[in-house]
């Protein structure tokens, strides 16, 4: 089987015109603030790619940029203030942080109804219990892209790679909330390739270079790679072995141009959904 490439740029770009159509008719610009601290290269083209994104679908959108030495007490003012500020509906603290400052801390500070990443424990514990609330954006980026691709998603047999707070475990939940029979695997899983391989559903997210190689993939399955590598050549690359992958998966997204802009997309959704629920 050659797989059918799930294209990740058209969906989003698709997502975000329909976005930018509902704020044009909102009535007012919802507004979003980015966070960066310090100098990380890759959380500069990031957040650029984010705060651009926002402000074509039509956001006030800013970033606020922080010295790399920002105290934790410093970033969690500026957090606060931000809370308190009514024209700002969703805030997004870019990670990685300096090491000084607590990632978990800042998270917990985000009011809870402005949580533009759905990273605070509360919306977490939301979408653990089935309860609506704010969804990470790269998890929910993907539950848009199988739709997309008319995946059928209850019943099936889905493994989520990788248990990090921003994509696994909340991948996990919203397969599980969709009725998929979901198994996450990780690092100290036994025989990792076999329970890959049992997967008509495969979403990878560990951040390793072409990990998943071309016989860990069932025939036939849907196969979504959420990693976005880079090598010292400077290419980028999944956390799938795309070619032999392709060869054996019904539909695989690219890196590039599969589930990166789609992140994006959601936090404009997110964005959005946080200021309608707010202002009403
Ligand atoms: N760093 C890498 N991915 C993300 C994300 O989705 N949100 C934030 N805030 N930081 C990130």
């Amino acid at each position: 089987m050659t797989a059918r490439l799930i294209d990740g740029k058209a969906v989003a770009a698709e997502l975000r015109r329909a976005i930018a159509a509902r704020v044009a008719g909102l009535g007012f610009r919802p507004g979003l603030r980015v966070v960066r601290v310090g100098e990380d290269p890759a959380s500069g083209v990031y957040v650029r790619n984010k705060d651009k994104a926002a402000q074509e679908a039509g956001f006030d959108s800013a970033t606020i940029h922080l010295p790399a030495e920002t105290t934790e007490a410093a970033l969690l003012a500026v957090v606060a203030g931000l809370n308190e500020d009514p024209s700002v509906d969703g805030i997004l603290v870019q990670l990685p942080l300096p090491p000084q400052i607590r990632a978990e801390a800042v998270i917990s500070a985000v009011a809870p109804e402005k949580d533009a990443d759905g990273f605070h424990p509360l919306n977490a514990g939301r979408l653990a219990s089935g309860q609506p609330g704010l969804v990470p954006c790269t998890p929910k980026g993907v539950m848009h892209l199988l739709r997309a691709a008319d995946c059928v998603l209850p019943g099936a047999r889905a493994v989520v790679l990788g248990r990090s707070n921003i994509v696994g475990r909340p991948m996990a939940q919203l397969l599980l909330a969709a009725d998929c029979t979901v198994t996450i695997v990780h690092s100290r899983t036994r025989d990792l390739p076999a329970e890959c391989r049992r997967a008509e559903i495969l979403v990878a997210a560990v951040g390793r270079p072409a990990m998943v190689q071309g016989d860990w993939v069932a025939e036939g399955a849907t196969v979504i790679d959420v990693g976005i590598n880079r090598l010292p050549s400077g290419r980028l690359v999944g956390d799938v072995a795309f070619g032999p992958a392709s060869e054996r998966a019904a539909a695989i997204t690219p890196v590039p141009g599969g589930v990166g802009p789609m992140t994006i997309a959601c936090l404009l959704e997110n964005t959005l959904e946080a200021a309608i629920a707010r202002r009403g």
